[in-house]
């Protein structure tokens, strides 16, 4: 089971930062699931700085461009020198400030490229009742993985994340149901661009509204391999409640 913790913006300070990294290291130990903390930039900096490698960091995304004249990019090479393993690439709230497909295909090379381990989000903003949003989630999917290596595709990791769902109340997340049947779906979309069978081994994440109320019971059963949660992750009782109903 992965657990990415999203901080998004809700982490301004160091102190906070370095309170839920040390709550994840805890939290760690007799573990089997893995914690991926995805702090602020410049949070990420500071806590790669002082910590050893037991909590994995990830970006909350990278820049479409690589070194230069670009002022004010964060891009996937400075993350990788950093230490980050991970980085979400095309979560909705970049995607609502730019983020087309192009962008986020670009995105992947760049991070990839050095060694970054893509978090790919995807997500439809609604579900129309004719499924035309399986068609938006395939469109998301192709084109952040037409252009990948073969290598390269195997290593993505697919976070699952509708819109609707996201930021809200656990009630609000999507029901077990529907998540194995999205699951499935994205697997047969992945199974056109990875070799064999390896679709079926690929790491999905659901994320949207992810609490300790509702985590085991979208972890039971619907084929999800972790989470990528946001506010509930910022709260240290509610998060070390998650990873213990999760573990
Ligand atoms: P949420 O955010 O858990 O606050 O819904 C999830 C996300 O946007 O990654």
């Amino acid at each position: 089971m992965l657990i990415v913790a999203n901080w998004k913006a809700y982490i301004e300070d160091l102190t906070r930062a370095k309170s839920l990294l040390t709550l994840s290291k805890r939290l760690l130990r007799e573990r089997t699931l893995t914690i991926v903390l995805a702090p602020p930039a410049p949070l990420l900096g500071a806590l790669a700085a002082t910590h050893g490698s037991e909590v994995a960091l990830a970006a909350q995304d990278v820049s479409a461009t690589t070194g230069g004249a670009k002022t004010g990019e964060n891009t996937a090479q400075t993350f990788a020198a950093l230490g980050a393993t991970y980085t979400i690439i095309g979560h909705s709230e970049r995607r609502a400030v730019g983020d087309t497909n192009a962008v986020v295909a670009e995105k992947m090379s760049h991070a990839l490229a050095h060694g970054l381990i893509p978090i790919l989000c995807i997500g439809e903003g609604e579900r129309d009742k004719a499924g035309e949003y399986l068609a938006l989630i395939r469109e998301e999917i192709t084109t952040a993985l037409v252009g990948l290596t073969p290598k390269e595709r195997r290593s993505v990791i697919v976070a699952y994340e509708p819109l609707w769902a996201i930021g809200k109340g656990s009630t609000f997340a999507i029901s077990p149901n529907d998540l194995s049947e999205m699951v499935l779906y994205i697997r047969k979309v992945l199974g056109e661009f990875l070799p064999g069978d390896s679709a079926h081994s690929a790491t999905i994440l659901y994320g949207g509204s992810v609490a300790v109320d509702n985590a085991r019971a979208l972890a039971a059963s619907t084929g999800i391999n972790g989470f990528l949660v946001g506010h509930a992750s910022v709260d240290g009782e509610q998060f070390s409640q998650l990873v213990t109903a999760l573990d």
